[in-house]
C-alpha cells in the first residue's frame, strides 16, 4: 500500500448531519452505476457500481487506464447511454426528467465540412432551445456576433468565414471549443479534446480552455490521459480503476487561477503528477477491477 493511497481522501460522502449536505445538492450525482455492453459471450462490463458527485461549477478531470469506462461515464451523463444498474441525477432529479444544457467536445473536432467555422460554432444555437426559437431573427445579428466574439477570444478572429479544411488541427479544436460553449452550457463534457494535438498546441489550448472556463464557469467533466493536463485544468482529479471502472481516488487540486505553464514546473505540481502516475500504474496492475491495497471499496 502506498502512502499516497493512504493519504488521499476517498470520495467520502459528507456526514449526514452536515448542514451543507442538504443545501449543496450536486449538479450531477452518479450513484452506484454499472454498465454492461453487449450480451452473452460478447458481454463487457464497463462500469461497476461507480459513484461520483459533481457540484455546480466544479472542474473535474477523469483519469484512468485505457478502457476503464471514462467515455462511458460521459455518454451516460450526456444521456447517450442508460446505465444497466444504478441512478444518475441532475440537479436532484433523475436524469432525463430535467433539461440541462450540455456542451461537448471530443478528440476529433467533428466540424461539419460544408459549413463555415462561424456556422459550425453557431450550430448549437440553431438546434437547441431556447435559442432555436429565435434562430431566424438572430442568426445574422446577435447569434453571429456571439460566435464571432468567441472566435476572437480563442484567436480565430480572422477565420470565421473559412471552412474547417482550411484550418490546422489546433485551430479546428479551438473552434470546436467555441461550439461547445456558444450556448453557455451548464455542463461541459470533454473527451480527450487535446489528445490528437502536439505538446505545444495542447498547452496553448489549456490556456484557451482555462480562460473560457473562468468566464463562464460551467461544470466540467474532462476525460484525459494527460496527468499534467488534469492537474493544470481541474480543481478535482478522479482516478478510476481498470475495467470494470470505479472511482478509487478523488483528489483536490487547489492551485490559484489563472494557472500558467510555470505552475507545472513547481515541485508540488510535479509531486502531484508523480503520485497520480503511480496510482494509475497500480490501478492498471490490479486489473479486472481489483482495488489497489489500501483503497476502500
Ligand atoms: N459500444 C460498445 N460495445 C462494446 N464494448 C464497448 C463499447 N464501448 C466501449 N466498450 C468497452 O467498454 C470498456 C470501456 O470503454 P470506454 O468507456 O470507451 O473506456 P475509456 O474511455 O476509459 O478508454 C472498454 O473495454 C471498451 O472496449
Ligand atoms: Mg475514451
Amino acid at each position: 500500500m502506498t502512502e499516497a493511497l493512504q493519504r488521499t481522501a476517498l470520495h467520502a460522502p459528507p456526514p449526514a448531519t452536515a448542514p451543507e449536505a442538504s443545501v449543496a445538492r450536486p449538479l450531477i450525482r452518479i450513484e452506484d452505476v454499472s454498465l454492461t455492453y453487449g450480451r452473452g459471450e460478447r458481454k463487457v462490463q464497463a462500469l461497476s457500481r461507480t459513484s461520483l458527485d459533481v457540484p455546480n461549477g466544479d472542474f473535474v478531470a477523469l483519469v484512468g487506464p485505457s478502457g476503464c469506462g471514462k467515455s462511458t461515464i460521459l455518454k451516460i451523463v450526456a444521456q447517450l447511454l442508460s446505465p444497466s444498474e444504478g441512478h444518475v441525477f441532475v440537479a436532484g432529479r433523475e436524469i432525463g426528467a430535467v433539461d440541462i444544457r450540455i456542451g461537448m467536445a471530443f478528440q476529433n473536432p467533428t466540424l461539419l465540412p460544408w459549413l463555415s467555422i462561424r456556422d459550425n460554432v453557431m450550430l448549437p444555437l440553431k438546434i437547441s432551445q431556447p435559442f432555436r426559437s429565435d434562430w431566424r431573427r438572430k442568426k445574422n445579428g446577435e447569434y453571429r456576433d456571439r460566435a464571432d466574439a468567441l472566435l476572437a477570444k480563442v484567436g480565430l478572429g480572422g477565420f470565421a468565414g473559412h471552412y474547417p479544411w482550411q484550418l490546422s488541427g489546433g485551430m479546428q479544436q479551438r473552434a470546436s471549443l467555441c461550439r461547445a460553449l456558444v450556448h453557455e452550457p451548464t455542463l461541459l463534457l470533454l473527451d480527450e479534446p487535446f489528445g490528437a494535438l502536439d505538446q505545444f498546441t495542447r498547452e496553448e489550448l489549456w490556456d484557451v480552455l482555462q480562460a473560457l472556463w473562468m468566464e463562464q464557469k460551467p461544470t466540467v467533466l474532462l476525460v484525459t490521459h494527460d496527468l499534467r493536463e488534469s492537474a493544470y485544468l481541474a480543481n478535482r482529479i478522479v482516478v478510476m480503476s481498470a475495467r470494470p471502472g470505479r472511482i478509487i481516488v478523488d483528489e483536490t487540486v487547489d492551485y490559484q487561477r489563472p494557472r500558467s505553464i510555470e505552475t507545472t514546473f513547481r515541485s508540488d505540481f510535479v509531486e502531484l503528477n508523480h503520485r497520480l502516475r503511480s496510482l494509475i500504474f497500480e490501478a492498471r496492475a490490479a486489473g479486472s477491477g481489483a482495488i489497489p491495497a489500501g483503497v476502500a471499496a
